[in-house]
């Protein structure tokens, strides 16, 4: 009899978002750049120090052992094991996780490190980045080279974190790093990591034959805002350039046509097929994977007249009963639960795990220095409920990471957005659980 694998309660972060960019010799990522590009972020704000969890790291894993999560997820710092890309590893940074990972496993925490959190290398970038398949074998390089160092220990792996958002926030909409805006940049972009995906996870399994290889997709479930003909093309046109340009090809079915040729009709490439995609790709990208990881957060309504950029789609109805996070995001639990059911039945993937979940409010410590974040409870209660309820409808979801563990760099939008379950002090480092931290420990001693 087979048993069942155990549900994963976890929290998850990312390197550039809590680690600190400037602590140590680490080359420079994208993000190390950008953030110093004046304009770029809220505030003029940068991930320079930013929690300082390369310095503070034994706290956070002290943190997450009181709070009894099962599993953390984190990112590594591509440039802390290759400054320049490529070419030997850097001992100071394989020894840094090596560290991490070691606390975590004797903490009883299962690690599940993500391999890119959007950090390239910039001299990579100025090779041309992800529009370059250069960076599709640098990828899989670095990917071989940290299974080496911890193949034993990890078993578990996420090659990207949401390619859709490094392909298009980063190439299209010039909000994240590399800050371009340019429809055959970002369409390449996305190609070329999901391409890296598939070669990644060959070179994983040839040095670890059982290791377990996932993604972490982002989603944005979508609805038609009315029954028009009108509208509900626009929502399928919607889910087409937001979920199904990536779910497709990574579970075997190429890229979806219908989106093909909405592409080639409004010029963004010429031919019948975007010339970018070489013989083999997708048979690459289609490696099978373990497990898929969804971020989720929010969903929206969709409208005729919206472009394929998410913004333009409109929200025209009531607001939501559970209104809206400080991000400006709709609250809908139950948009996660039909999304993770579709994916199911569509998909079929042998497992998934919720890799991201969580809202931004920014309650602040009173006098008595604690923090009520009643609305952060609210919010993860929900989305727990909503991932049961999937579980209770027969669809294989192991685990729940809520987003984050720690305030931290949100991006273009600097330290203005609190997502932590844990206040952190961005003048001195402290932190402070908040009221959902322990909120969150008496959740997961339910069980799901
Ligand atoms: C996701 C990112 C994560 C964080 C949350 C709020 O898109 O993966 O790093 O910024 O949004």
């Amino acid at each position: 009899m087979s048993e069942k694998p155990p549900f994963l309660w976890g929290v998850a972060t990312s390197a550039y978002q809590i680690e600190g960019g400037r602590t140590d010799s680490k080359g420079d990522s994208i993000w190390d750049r950008f953030a110093h590009d004046p304009g770029r972020i809220l505030g003029e704000d940068t991930g320079d120090v930013a929690c300082d969890h390369f310095n503070r790291w034994e706290e956070d894993v002290a943190l997450m052992a009181d709070l009894g999560v099962t599993a953390y997820r984190f990112s590594i710092a591509w440039t802390r094991i290759h400054p320049d890309g490529a070419g030997p590893a850097r001992p100071e940074g394989l020894e840094f996780y090596g560290r991490l990972i070691d606390a975590l496993i004797a903490n009883g925490i299962e690690p599940l490190p993500t391999l890119y959190h959007w950090d390239l290398p910039q001299s990579l970038e100025d090779r041309g980045g992800w529009r370059s398949r250069v960076t599709i074998d640098a990828f899989a390089e670095y990917a071989a080279t940290v299974v080496a160092a911890y193949g034993d220990r990890v078993k578990s792996w996420i090659t990207h974190n949401e390619p859709w958002v490094a392909a298009f926030v980063g190439h299209l909409e010039g909000v994240h790093a590399p800050g371009l805006t340019d429809w055959t940049a970002a369409l390449s972009a996305g190609h070329h990591i999901l391409v890296s995906h598939g070669r990644a996870a060959r070179a994983m399994r040839e040095l670890v034959p059982d290791i377990r290889v996932g993604i972490a997709l982002d989603c944005r479930p979508s609805w038609a805002a009315s029954q028009s003909e009108a509208d509900r093309d626009a929502q399928r046109h919607f889910d087409g350039f937001r979920n199904r340009w990536f779910f497709d090809p990574v579970f075997g079915r190429g890229y979806p046509q219908d989106m093909v040729d909405a592409f080639r009709d409004r010029g963004r490439f010429v031919g019948d097929s975007p010339p970018w995609i070489h013989d083999g790709d997708l048979a690459e990208i289609a490696a099978p994977i373990d497990f898929l990881g969804i971020n989720y957060y929010t969903s929206i309504a969709v409208s005729a007249g919206a472009d394929e950029t998410e913004d333009t789609g409109v929200s025209p109805g009531p607001d939501p009963p559970a209104g809206y996070t400080e991000m400006g995001w709709e609250v809908t639990p139950e948009a996660l639960t039909e999304f993770l059911v579709r994916v199911h039945a569509e998909y079929g993937p042998p497992s998934m795990l919720v890799t991201e979940n969580g809202a931004s409010y920014s309650d602040r410590p009173d006098t008595s220095g604690s923090i009520h974040d009643d609305r952060r409870i609210d919010y993860l209660d929900s989305h727990i409920g909503a991932v049961a309820a999937v579980r209770r409808r027969g669809a294989p979801v192991h685990g729940y990471f809520a987003w984050s563990l720690l305030d931290n760099f949100e991006w273009s939008l600097g330290y203005s957005q609190r997502f932590g379950i844990v206040w952190v002090d961005h003048s001195t480092g402290e932190r402070i659980p908040k009221d959902s931290f322990d909120w969150y420990r008496t959740r997961i001693g339910e069980g799901i």
